[in-house]
């Protein structure tokens, strides 16, 4: 039977005690797979990544090494949320790298945005390779691939493995214990394996994370307006009700500055895009609606509280014509 097929009678995990039933099945198979081996998992933070890191620290505990990379381009608190969670709470074994300046560099003034992808994709595997060469007797490589990965990659929409393009010498036996489940199911599996919440329904978000959203070539003052910015959305959507309601909100931050005036002066500053958008696969999106008074507010927040930001715009077009992310 082919493994990558999801077979016809295979129930949809809807509830605690299927996400259960599924755990132990998953728990069995990979102390089997795995034995006495060590396996290797690239930790973003993401809910995919987090599943199945939860899933094998159950299984194998310690043999379990995650190599969590910080490239200076994820939200904030995100880093300290992954070493909360998985170092201090469940106890893994968690190697931190703080690849910020590293990646930063690469990027400097670099604008285009396919390029910047390819760069931000290519140091993250070589990031993940030097790691990996550090360490003895890994056998295996654990991915969160999910079976929208699976239907893509057959399509030839998208290439699903996560940390693909590792060189020949380091290749690893692949451990995809989500393989067969939908982004829902891996949902559920994650809340009935503890994760928070803030874990389990985050939004989706880009792979090169605000590297997208800092447009042209990335400064680190932009990038701290985006970040900030960003946080404030997030805060605001959660205190009145719109997380989990809208798919997909953040702020994007162009390369232009505008006049404005902040305390009685001349203040010169760049303009924050919010975009709110809902959609169910993300090849056309529709824009929240989002009450004109609480983007007051946000804006009034953001002004205020992300130094070098004096204008906040929001983005009224739907996909297409224009696309989710601005680049
Ligand atoms: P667009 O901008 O193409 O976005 O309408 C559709 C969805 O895909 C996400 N997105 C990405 N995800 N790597 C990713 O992993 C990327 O390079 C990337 N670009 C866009 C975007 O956030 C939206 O959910």
């Amino acid at each position: 039977m082919d493994s990558n097929k999801r077979p016809e009678t295979m129930e949809r995990i809807t509830t605690p005690e299927l996400a259960d039933a599924f755990i132990a099945e998953q728990v069995k198979k990979l102390r089997e797979q795995i034995g006495d081996k060590k396996v290797l998992l690239a930790l973003s933070g993401g809910v995919d990544s987090s599943v199945v890191a939860a899933l094998l620290i159950k299984a194998v505990g310690k043999q379990l090494v995650c190599v969590h990379v910080n490239h200076g381009l994820l939200r904030k608190g995100e880093p300290e949320q992954v070493i909360e969670v998985f170092r201090n709470q469940m106890d893994a074994n968690l190697v931190y790298v703080d690849a910020v300046d590293r990646f930063l560099d690469k990027l400097a003034g670099v604008s285009e945005p396919e390029k910047k992808r390819k760069i931000i994709g290519a140091e993250f595997i070589r990031v993940f390779e030097e790691e990996a060469r550090k360490l003895d007797d890994i056998e295996f490589l654990a991915q969160g691939t999910i079976y929208p990965d699976i239907l893509e990659s057959e399509d030839g929409v998208k290439a699903h493995h996560n940390v693909g393009g590792l060189p020949e010498d380091l290749q690893f036996e692949l451990v995809e214990p989500v393989k067969l489940l939908f982004k829902d199911e891996v949902r559920v599996v994650g809340k009935a394996l503890g994760l928070p919440d803030g874990m389990v329904y985050r939004q989706p978000f880009p792979g090169p994370g605000l590297g997208v959203r800092c447009l042209g070539a990335i400064t680190r003052e932009r990038l701290e307006c985006v970040r900030e910015s960003d946080a404030i959305l997030r805060e605001e959507f959660a205190k009145n009700g719109l997380e989990g309601k809208v798919w997909q909100y953040f702020t994007a931050i162009p390369d232009i500055k505008s006049v404005g005036v902040k305390d009685g002066k001349r203040y010169e500053g760049y303009p924050v895009i919010i975009r709110a958008i809902n959609t169910t696969d993300a090849m056309t999106a529709t824009v929240e609606n989002v009450p004109f008074e609480l983007l007051e507010h946000i804006t009034n927040r953001i002004t205020k509280e992300v130094d070098g930001v004096n204008r906040v715009l929001f983005d009224l077009t739907p996909k297409p014509c224009g696309t989710i992310e601005w680049e």
